[in-house]
């Protein structure tokens, strides 16, 4: 029997989960989402080509990998099949390896206009939503009322559809003031989701216990991060789905007992897209250069992502709620010209020293800061451990005392073949 790893952020997403489940994919035969929807934006890398995808998993470049969309994954059929089109324009064909879970939750067009009409009337306290109708679908998946990828193919779905539809509708009435039109996003949503019927919907957990069962290894990919998980982020600054590794016995139907390792990305430093706290965010030049010179604009929307240092507290946090067992540090190479790193190891509420991420935190957090010396040196080439400068092995080697764990792999670029596996 063998076990389904996990892939997942530790941060506030954005970590580069794309990248590390495409250089991953060729030690397994499946890679399977298991939550989150098209708010998810995952960037990979390779013979000069870029590309990003919402919710095709990021094994699809490979061969031989089954790609799988779990169910836990909320689907929009016009992100989606824009998303198929574009992988197909570069001459693919991913008719068979490409499928779908019956159980996987729609995003109606309407689900779009609740999510925009929410945040419009939520106005200065506002979420940062990616407005792809995340929080409005789940909210239906679990009042019950949702309509699936199996009911696509049943004769009465357009009645389901109408009837749902009006239910939102009469629920954006609630927003004064709030204008929408759905008619051409709707036609187009109509369009996809009879174009969606060329892929199998199927039953995910038999697929993935199956494959697991012959002893094939199956990866599942995270989208968001920990600090945006629906109990255990940044509340009400979150996402609507557990984000963490419980997220994927739910989300793919896989007992806890089957979870094998554990990879917890994060950045080397730390960013943050959308409203809620974030400690140890920079307003000052160097906060800017975090940005510019890591190119920190969302992979979905284009926003400007907040930038800060590394949070060490909040990492530990998502460490041990997600039973990581190996650490992926990425975007080491940002920092290769900084003369001082500063990494967060507490917080200081009041008078109150913690390390630990108190319920509630906001901003009356101070960080408490160690320093480091920078390495001065461009790590882009390195592609064995013992190449790296002293300097940055030492940060390699605070971080896992501090987290207890180890890192395995370490990112220097981002293409598939800037990394260090150790
Ligand atoms: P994801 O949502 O976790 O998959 O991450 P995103 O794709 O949204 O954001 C990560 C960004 O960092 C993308 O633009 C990647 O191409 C880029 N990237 C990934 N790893 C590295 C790295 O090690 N160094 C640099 N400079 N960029 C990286
Ligand atoms: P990947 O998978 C970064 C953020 C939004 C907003 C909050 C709620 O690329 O790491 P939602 O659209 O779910 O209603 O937004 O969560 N958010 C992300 N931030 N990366 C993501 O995905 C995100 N998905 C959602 O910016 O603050
Ligand atoms: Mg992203």
């Amino acid at each position: 029997m063998n076990k389904i790893d996990v892939v997942l952020g530790l941060q506030w997403g954005d970590e580069g989960k794309g990248k590390v489940v495409d250089v991953l994919t060729p030690s397994y035969k499946v890679i399977a989402r298991f939550q989150g929807g098209p708010n998810a934006g995952h960037s990979l890398k390779f013979n000069d080509d870029g590309f990003v995808l919402h919710t095709v998993p990021s094994g699809i470049f490979r061969e031989n990998t089954l790609n799988i969309i779990g169910n836990g994954v909320v689907v929009d059929p016009v992100i989606l099949m824009d998303e198929i089109s574009q992988i197909e324009a570069k001459g693919l064909d991913i008719t068979e390896k490409l499928v779908i879970a019956k159980r996987a939750h729609l995003i109606l067009p309407t689900h779009r206009m609740l999510d925009a009409a929410s945040e419009a009337a939520k106005g200065k306290s506002k979420i940062g939503s990616t407005l792809k109708g995340i929080g409005p679908a789940y909210m239906d998946k679990t009042g019950r009322n949702g309509l699936r990828i199996g009911d696509i193919l049943s004769p009465d779905f357009t009645a389901k559809y109408e009837a749902l539809k009006r239910k939102h509708q009469s629920l954006l009435a609630q927003y004064p003031g709030f204008e929408y039109d759905i008619t051409e996003y709707e036609q187009k949503w109509l369009a996809a989701v009879e174009q969606l019927k060329r892929f199998k919907f199927i039953e995910s957990e038999l697929v993935v216990n199956n494959y697991l069962d012959n002893g094939l290894p199956v990866l599942a990919e995270g989208a968001q991060g920990s600090m945006l998980d629906i109990d255990f982020g940044t509340y009400p600054f979150v996402t609507s789905s557990n984000t963490m590794t419980a997220g994927v016995c739910t989300g793919l139907g896989v007992a806890p007992s089957r979870v094998g390792k554990v990879f917890g990305i994060f950045k080397a430093y730390c960013t943050r897209v959308g409203s809620g706290p974030f400690p140890t965010e920079l307003f000052d030049e160097t906060g800017e250069r975090l940005r510019s010179i890591g190119r920190e604009y969302g992979a979905t929307t284009g926003r400007p992502r907040r930038c800060g240092w590394l949070d060490l507290v909040a990492l530990k946090y998502a460490v041990m709620m997600n039973g990581v067992t190996d650490l992926i540090m990425m975007k080491s190479d940002v920092m290769n010209d900084f003369d001082t790193i500063k990494v967060a190891t507490a917080y200081k509420v009041g008078e109150k020293t913690c390390d630990y991420l108190p319920y509630g935190a906001g901003d009356d957090i101070e960080p408490v800061y160690t320093e480091f010396p920078g390495w001065k040196e461009d790590i882009c080439g390195v592609r064995e451990y013992a190449a790296f400068p002293q300097a940055f092995k030492n940060y390699v080697k605070f971080i896992e005392e501090q987290t207890g764990c180890p890192i395995r792999i370490i990112s220097v670029g981002p293409d598939r073949i800037e990394v260090v596996i150790r």
